[in-house]
Parts: structure tokens; sequence; C-alpha cells
């Protein structure tokens, strides 16, 4: 751990250096005192011997023995004089009594001093009992074998000097170590601690959290790397939740389409699956993505399409239909994703409502092609029979023209209804909406089936309050669905019914029935009496002149004007159909 910590590589290449420079310095510094001090005692013995010099050569005019100022001398200035004879007998010393000393010509700094001027020693000594440094000259520089001056300065006395330099210098060397080290250790963490905070912040960006920051209020390059990591910080949590937020907008479009959608990368393996693949094929859409597709949806014909398409990117731009697990019809188409090469869009689509309008269709083509050719088949057989026998017979050809002109009515009806039908169609929707008083329509709509009413003797009676509101609609769809109603009771009504039209003002909407007496509807045929072409009797319908799609009609009107229209039957009793219309319309 202390190995890899910058602070302790810092701090202790630091105190090597300072205690390699302090230690040296203090040896120079110890070195150069020394020196100093020892030039100092050299100086003094130096002048010491000068003065004994001077003092010899004065002492004989003043007749005092020499060994008594030598004495004297001695005690003032501290230092151990002896004056040696040429033979080496002592002829004066300031610490002992000269009669009991040895001979001093062998003495090192003696015989030195002879040889070469000057003698220099340090060793015991045993007429005062301690180390002494001793330091010898010749009285008379010109005569080195005549008189020595001998200096001595105690050991200890240095020593004790010497030694206080180097506790001095010890002392001196300890505090600005320890100084230094405090010094040091506060500059080096001061360095250090932002560097940790910025390792710190950026292990945690890289686990994830990207809101962590450097606190950092520093303006060295130690600051601006913070300030780079914060901004990096920053810019990741941008894009990441620009990212986020792209991933939820797709999420939340993908799974409210109805289509399934699967991206399968070139192994087939799932990447993606909205929750429409769930419902199509009765699996846990979350759980399927990063399985095999095999493995996910166990439908042979969506994978061996899907299959194909991965091996033979032609096939892509087909598609194939299969029936579902849960049996719907489905179309696969499936996409290369152009940005990863070899993966799939498969998109399935549920046909099951486009299929049920295409039988519709085809229904609905059936249905006209057969109410067109009935009619035809009559005027085609009738006009052949008139060209080719009766034209003498003017009672039958009378006969014939009629049943011709009956058949072309029937065919002006059904294509005018299906012309309506298919102008509401086109136009679902769109109604000129004006507000209207029931009544107007309803008089208009009775006025013109007068006839038919007269011819069949029905018996027609309105009841409508007469403070019915006006409503907001469109006053010529309405009186063809009234009209169509109307047609219906007076056709389906034996002769002398009663068909009555009343009006109902309820709190937001108005109700209109129109009633009769006539034949009924069976309860089983009530539910598919809005559809186009149903008829409970085809040929009674047809003797009419019916085309089967007059209340599919009035279905379609009512549905445009926001109503609804139901019917109540008992058979041979009559029948109430109702529409109900908001009053008012927005
Ligand atoms: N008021 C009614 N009483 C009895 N049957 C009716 C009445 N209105 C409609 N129907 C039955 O509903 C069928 C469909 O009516 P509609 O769509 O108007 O066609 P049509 O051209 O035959 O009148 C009719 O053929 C008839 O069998
Ligand atoms: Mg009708």
């Amino acid at each position: 751990m202390f190995k890899n910590s910058l602070f302790a590589k810092l701090f202790f290449t630091y105190l090597i250096l300072i205690i390699i420079s302090l230690t040296a310095l203090s040896f120079i510094a110890i070195n150069l005192f020394t020196r100093t001090y020892l030039e100092e005692v050299n100086q003094h013995l130096d002048n010491t011997v000068q003065l004994v010099r001077a003092l010899k050569n004065n002492t004989t005019e003043k007749g005092q023995p020499i060994d008594a100022q030598i004495k004297g001398l001695g005690k003032t200035i501290q230092t151990r004089i002896t004056i040696i004879d040429n033979d080496g007998k002592i002829l004066a010393d300031s610490d002992s009594d000269i009669s009991t000393m040895e001979n001093h010509n062998n003495r090192p700094e003696v015989i030195d001093a002879r040889q070469t001027g000057a003698g220099q020693s340090t060793r015991f000594s045993h007429t005062v009992s301690i180390d002494m440094l001793y330091f010898a000259h010749p009285l008379n520089p010109a005569d080195p074998a005549g008189e020595i001056i001998r200096v001595a300065l105690p050991l200890h006395r240095i020593n004790i000097v010497t030694h206080q330099i180097y506790r001095t210098v010890g002392i001196i060397f300890l505090i600005l170590v320890i100084m230094a080290v405090l010094m040091g250790f506060w500059i080096i963490r001061k360095i250090v601690y932002p560097v940790k905070q910025i390792v710190r912040t950026a292990e945690s960006i890289s686990r994830g959290d990207l809101s962590a920051r450097v606190k950092t209020a520093s303006k060295d390059e130690v600051g601006q790397l913070a300030q780079t990591i914060n901004l990096m910080g920053g810019e990741l949590q941008k894009r990441f939740s620009e990212i986020s937020r792209e991933k939820a907008t797709l999420n939340i479009v993908l799974s409210s389409v109805r289509e399934g959608v699967i991206a399968v990368d070139a192994n087939q393996k799932i990447i993606f699956a909205n929750t429409a693949v769930g419902h199509l094929f009765n699996v846990e859409a979350g759980q399927i993505v990063d399985k095999y597709l095999w493995e996910a949806i166990r439908d042979n014909n969506l994978i061996g399409h899907v299959k194909a398409c991965l091996s033979n990117p032609a096939v892509a731009l087909s598609h194939k239909d299969i029936t579902s697990p849960v049996n719907k019809p489905l179309r696969i188409y499936c996409q290369p994703i152009k940005a990863t090469p070899g993966s799939f869009l498969v998109v399935i689509y549920d046909i099951s409502e486009s299929m049920k309008y295409e039988q519709l269709r085809k229904d609905f083509v059936a249905n006209v092609s057969h109410e067109l050719r009935t009619p035809l088949t009559f005027i085609k057989g009738y006009a052949e029979t008139l060209r080719e026998h009766n034209l003498g017979d003017k009672a039958q050809t009378l006969e014939f023209l009629d049943i011709i002109d009956k058949n072309v009515r029937q065919l002006t009806n059904l294509v005018e209804d299906l012309l309506e039908l298919s102008r509401l169609e086109s136009r679902a929707g769109i109604a000129r909406i004006r507000p209207i008083k029931p009544a107007k329509i309803i008089d208009d709509v009775v006025s013109y089936f007068q006839p038919a009413i007269e011819q069949k003797h029905h018996a027609v009676t309105k009841n409508i309050p007469a403070d019915c509101p006006e409503i907001s609609t469109d006053p010529d769809m309405l009186a063809k669905a009234v009209g169509n109603l109307l047609d219906n009771a007076i056709k389906y009504t034996s002769e002398n019914g009663r068909i009555e039209i009343s009006v109902i003002r309820q709190s937001n909407e108005i109700e209109i029935t129109v009633r009769d007496n006539g034949i009924g509807i069976p309860a089983e045929d009530i539910p598919r009496l809005f559809e186009r072409f149903y008829r409970v009797d085809k040929s009674r319908s047809r003797e009419m002149g019916g085309t089967g799609l007059g209340l599919s009609i009035v279905k379609h009107i009512i549905q445009t004007l926001k109503g609804e229209v139901t019917v109540t039957s008992q058979p041979n009793q009559g029948s109430a159909f109702v529409i109900k219309l908001p009053l008012i319309r927005e």
C-alpha cells in the first residue's frame, strides 16, 4: 500500500534528501568550527611561546628565578609552560617542581622541535597525570639544539569545546530535521490531498456515479485537472441522461405500437422485443431479450422465415403470413438493420382486422353482383321473349313491360342505395349541421310518403310535443334516415296498419320512434338487421322494391350524426325503431 502511495513516495524522497543534505551540512559545520577552534588553540600556544621567549630574554637583568616567573605566567594564562635545557634538564615548569622532573630530551615534541624547529604531540603526562597537547619550539629559532620552550594545554579542555561543537550542531541538526519533516509532511499532504480526491472521484464516475465531483478551489495544475474531471463528469451526465431520455422515448413509442417489433442479431439472439410481441405470441416480452429466437418463441413458421431472411437478404423484401399460437393471422416482415450489419428487425402485424375487412369487401362484391344479376336476368328474359313472340298480344306485352319496369326500378333503387352508401362512406363525419325542429323533418317525410301510405290505407299519427326544442343536426341526412324507417313500416305492415311517429325529449337528447303494428321481426334476425343486404324475407323485400340496404344507410347516417339507432320487435305484432340524437352537437 505504501509502495504505491504518491504521498509515501514524495515524502520519503524528500526525507532522504533533507537528511543527506543536513548531515553533510552538519559535517561541514563541525569540521569548520573544530578547525577554527584548534587554529585558535595553536595561535594561543604560539603566542605563549613568543611571550616566554620575551620573558626569558629579560629575566637575567631582573634576577628573579625563571622558574618562579614561569609559574606565575602559567597560572595567569592557564597554560602549562616548561623550559628545557639543551641537555634535557628542566629549567622551569609552571605546574611542577623542577627538581622532581626527569630528563625531557626524549619527549617526541622536544625531539621534533630540535630536528624541524617545531614539535607537537598529544599524550598522557605522568608529571601532571592528565592527557595533554604539547607544543615545543627552540627558544632561539637559530639554535634548535639549545633551550626548548614547551607549552601544553590539558586535552580535556579542548575536548570539552569540540564536544560542545558536536552537541550544538547535533541539536541544530535534530531541530532542523524535525522542522523539515513537519513542514514536508504538511506541504506534501497539501499537494497530494486534491490528487487523492481526484482519484476517488474518477473511481466513483467509473463505477457509475456520474454526479461525483471534486471539491477544490486551487488554481494550479492539480486544480485544473480537477476542473477537467468535473467538466468531464458533467458532460458524461448530460450525455447519459440524453441517451436515457431517448431510450425511454423509443421504448414508449415501440411499446405503444400494436405491431410486434423484434430486433435479432446475426445469431438470431433477441436484442429487443416490444410488449406487442408478448401479446401476439403469448410470451413475457421482457424475458425473451438476450435469448435465442428459437428458444424464446416456439413458432416454426416465424423462426423459419427469420432464418431465411438472415441467410438471404432478398427474402427480407418479402413477407410471410402465419397463424400465431393464439390463433391470430399474422404477417411478418424482416428488415435488415443498416447500422449493425447482420442484424434484423422483425415486424409482426396482426392482420385479423384487415382480413375481416377483406372478407367484408368480398362478400359485398358478391352480394352486389347477385343483387344486380336477378333483375337483369328478368329484364333480359322478358325483353327477349317480347322481341321473339308476343308483340301481337297487347295485354301480355303490357304485363311483360310491367315486369321489366319493376325490375328496372329495382335496379334503380339498388344503384341509388349503393350511391347513397358510398356518398356516406366517402364523406363520413362531414354533416351540414344547423338547428331544426324535428316536427318539420317528420312533416316533410310523411308528406313525401303520403301516396304509399294512402295506397295501403295506413293510419299514420304524429306524436310531437308542441314545445319540442330545435336540434342541431343535418336535416337532409336525418330526413333520409326517418324516411327509410317509415318506408319499411309502410312496406312491412299489412293494409290498414297503424304507424306512429313520436318524438320524446330526454335531458340532453331527443328520441324519434317509428312504430308500426306490422309483421315484426324474429328475434334471431335482429342482431344482423343493420348489415348490408340483410333481409328477413328476401323475396318479400324484393317484391316491395327493397334492396336490403335501407337499414345500413340509416345506421351509417345516425352514426355520422353522433346518435344511435335501436330496434324492438315482436313477430306479428309490430316493430319500433328508435333514433337517439344529442340535442346539441359539438
Ligand atoms: N318495420 C319493419 N317490420 C318488419 N320487418 C322489417 C321492418 N323494417 C325492416 N324490416 C326487415 O329488415 C330487412 C332490412 O330492411 P332494409 O335494410 O330497409 O331493407 P329493405 O330494402 O328490404 O327494406 C327487411 O328486409 C325486413 O325484412
Ligand atoms: Mg328498407
